[in-house]
């Protein structure tokens, strides 16, 4: 038994003689990688610039702990709780009932088909690296829920953006009626994407006024009518 002890701890030993040399090497090998770039500019007196410039690119766990933090950020700033309970809700409104909505919605339907199926599906059918315009619709209609809240964090943060709409701004605050409220904020949107938010990514053919009225009342209309199927949003 004892000799067999010896003989397994000199075979671990031998793994280690091999082992220990190589995992040694390796680990100065790749040390020396990363410390090449700090080694050079030590010599310049900037100390923490190459420290700082190694940091991120040496500590694994770093990037392991930011990249799903970073990935989340967007999300969550963005969050809408499509799951609340008062999303089911339809708000009140006169406008569905306004021929002249319904007319106007019909004509966009007819516009939608053409200029937005390049990255939204239509009727089923269009793009799909966005989301479909029915579902972008009912998000956008639970985000003016809390536009409020946006148009004032806007004020503070891009003065320039705000000041540039104020007065769209104010006849939205000003609209009790959350589909027209919502009407004003497409008229901005489809005009300009980026008109209260720096980050929009869409980017839109140029439409002419009227077909901003169309396609403001289809949105509405496939808003409205996404809810009423309890149509998913995207996050
Ligand atoms: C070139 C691609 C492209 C085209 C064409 C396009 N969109 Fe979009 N759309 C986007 C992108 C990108 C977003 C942002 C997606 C997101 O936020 O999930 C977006 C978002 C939206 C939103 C949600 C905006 C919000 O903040 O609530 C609406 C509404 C919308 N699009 C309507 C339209 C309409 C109407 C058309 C046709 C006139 C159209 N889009 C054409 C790319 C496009």
């Amino acid at each position: 038994m004892g000799h067999l002890r010896t003989r397994e701890w000199h075979f671990q030993m031998r793994q280690w003689v091999i082992l220990l040399p190589l995992a040694l090497l390796i680990a100065l090998i790749s040390c020396g990688k990363d410390q090449t770039p700090a080694t050079e500019p030590k010599t310049s007196a900037t100390d923490p610039v190459p420290i700082d410039g190694t940091l991120p690119a040496d500590v694994g766990t770093d990037r392991s702990t930011s990249d799903p933090a970073r990935n989340k950020e967007p999300a969550s700033s963005d969050a809408v709780e499509p799951g609340s309970a008062d999303s089911d809700r339809i708000p009140e409104s006169s406008l569905l009932s306004d021929a002249d909505f319904q007319r106007r919605a019909k004509l966009g339907h007819l516009v939608a088909k053409r200029r937005c199926v390049l990255c939204h599906k239509v009727d089923g059918r269009g793009g799909i690296l966005q989301p479909p315009l029915i579902q972008v619709s009912v998000r956008r209609l639970e985000r003016m829920k809390t536009i409020s809240e946006h148009l004032a964090q806007l004020q503070t943060d891009d003065p320039d953006r705000y000041q540039a709409r104020a007065d769209l701004f104010n006849s939205i605050e000003a609209e009790p009626d959350e589909l027209r409220k919502m009407s004003i904020w497409l008229h901005g949107y489809l005009e300009q994407p980026t008109f209260d938010n720096a980050q929009a990514k869409m980017p839109l053919p140029v439409l002419k006024p009227e077909e901003i009225d169309q396609l403001a009342s289809y949105v509405i209309q496939l808003a409205v009518d996404g809810v009423k199927q309890g149509v998913s949003t995207p996050e």
